[in-house]
This record gives C-alpha cells, structure tokens and sequence, in this order.
C-alpha cells in the first residue's frame, strides 16, 4: 500500500464488502429461519445456516482488515451493500428453491465483488488485502456452488 488516499479508497471498498456480507448472512438467516415444505428440509435449513455462520465469519475478516488500513468501519453507513433487492426475503415466502436461487445469486454477487476488490487491492500494491479477498472470493465460491448442487444437477 502507497499513498494514504489508495488506503482510503480501499477502505471504503473494504467497508462495502463487509456490508454486502453482513446483509449475505442476514439473508441466509432468513432463510435458515423461514424454510418449509421440501423433503430435504433440514439439509436446506443447515446449509442456509452455514451460509450465514461463513459469511458472518468473512464480515469479521474484512472489517478488522479496514483497522488495519487505520479506517472507522462503518458497515451500516457504507451504504452499502451490494446485493440487488428482491422479495424473496421480504414477502413472507418459504419456499425452497426461491430461497435456493436467491441466495445463490447472492452468493454469486458477493463473490464477484470481492474478487474486483482482490484486483483493485492488487493493482494498489495491496498484496496482504488482496490474499484475505481473494481467499474469502474462494469460500464464498465454494458456498455458492453448495447452493446450486443443493437443488440442481450442474
Ligand atoms: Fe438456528
């Protein structure tokens, strides 16, 4: 890391990203909490629940590297995350396969936002950030295809 404004740019993308996992988390939450009606109810109600547990385990991950770049955290005000709306996790509905879908396309979104940060880190001589995004990219990849392979052959 160079100059102070690359650290304050990265910061600010930092604080996106833990945003956009910590809303990842409370949707899974949702999900793990709202799930009915499928034979495989309780491997679905697990899943979501690993979903949130890795993603509330990434937010800690991301936002104590914003510290470390000498930043507030400011995950609510970062304004901030990055995943598209949808009614699935407000309108009440339980089913498997919308909360399947949605959350994979959640996870996905999540993904690649971390890895265009992993770049932008890399392209700032970030390397240390770079490593925990693109480690963390990984996880949320691997959750990702968790989801799709939970519900639909590949
Ligand atoms: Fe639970």
């Amino acid at each position: 890391m160079t100059t102070a404004s690359a650290r304050t740019d990265m910061a600010t993308a930092l604080n996106r990203a833990a945003a956009t996992l910590d809303e990842l988390r409370a949707r899974a939450k949702d999900a793990h909490w709202n799930v009915s009606g499928t034979a495989n109810f309780y491997s679905l109600h697990k899943l979501f629940d690993d979903v949130a547990t890795e993603a509330n385990a990434l937010t800690d991950v991301v936002a104590e590297r914003v510290r470390q770049l000498r930043h507030p955290v400011n995950v609510k005000l970062a304004g901030a995350s990055h995943l598209r709306e949808t009614d699935v996790f407000f309108a009440g509905r339980r089913e498997a396969r919308a909360y399947v879908r949605a959350l994979g396309v959640d996870a996905r979104d999540t993904q690649h936002l971390l890895s265009a940060i992993a770049t932008e880190a890399s392209a700032t001589g970030d390397e240390a950030t770079n490593a925990l995004l693109s480690d963390a990219a990984a996880r949320i990849s691997k959750l990702e295809w968790m989801l799709r392979s939970s519900m639909e052959p590949l």
